[in-house]
């Protein structure tokens, strides 16, 4: 496979969309053949299922129906779209992929971790990322983040779904998830501190990213 695989993670609020989508449109100026998709979706079934796992209204959802959805997501979208980009030589960035899933149901719900990773890497055929950024900021600022988005009117006013609902215990666990999984992959993960301005953030990014296509593109 000729094409590089980035994913962005990070608590509800932590900016990363936001950043996934600067670090695509640079990318493109370059002239790079970029993907730019999410978890849950990225496919018709895929959005189909993510309305699903997030509506408010299915709050007697069980959590293994939880991670099941996800993981059927996460097949839909890998091997009918990211797989055949990654194929084709263009570079993927995907907001959130298999780290979400053991952060959120693993280390957040308190499922077995290596259960829930063998569900995702079944879904994924175990596609890894070559690169995660995770956008890390303590939960109070990024809850604090979210509540202002649903606060908000107008076209940025966005309801909380159902898991930005959770308790602020569960989003302290789903954070500390994020930190181990870093610990765990040194070399895959690179943790950014996401309480500083987009520039900032937008900056470091961007200079591990250039290395990153250095390597590659040298090889
Ligand atoms: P988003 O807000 O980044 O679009 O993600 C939707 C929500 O789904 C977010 O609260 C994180 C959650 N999620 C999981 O719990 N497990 C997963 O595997 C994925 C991909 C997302």
């Amino acid at each position: 496979m000729n094409g590089i695989f980035i994913t962005f993670e990070g608590p509800d609020g932590s900016g990363k969309t936001t950043q996934l989508k600067k670090l695509g449109e640079e990318l493109k100026k370059l002239g790079h053949d970029v993907l730019v998709t999410r978890e849950p979706g990225g496919t018709a079934i895929s959005d189909q299922i993510r309305s699903i796992i997030l509506d408010p209204v299915n709050e007697e959802m069980v959590d293994q129906a939880e991670v099941l959805l996800y993981a059927a997501s996460r097949a839909q979208h890998v091997h009918q779209l990211i797989l055949p980009a990654l194929e084709a030589g263009r570079i993927v960035l995907c907001d959130r992929f298999i780290d979400a899933s053991v952060a959120y149901q693993a280390y957040g719900l308190g499922l077995d971790v290596d259960k829930v990773k063998a569900i995702s890497q079944y879904a994924s055929s175990g596609l890894e990322a070559t690169r995660t950024y995770i956008l890390d900021v303590p939960v109070e600022v990024s809850l604090a983040r979210l509540h202002h988005r649903a606060s908000g009117s107008g076209a940025n006013a966005q309801q909380l779904d159902r898991i930005e609902q959770k308790h602020v215990d569960y989003h302290s666990r789903v954070r500390e998830g994020f930190h181990q999984i870093a610990a765990d992959h040194p070399d895959r993960v690179k943790v950014i501190n996401a309480n500083r301005s987009e520039e900032e953030i937008a900056t470091e990014i961007w200079s591990n990213c250039n290395r990153l296509l250095e390597e590659h593109f040298s090889l």
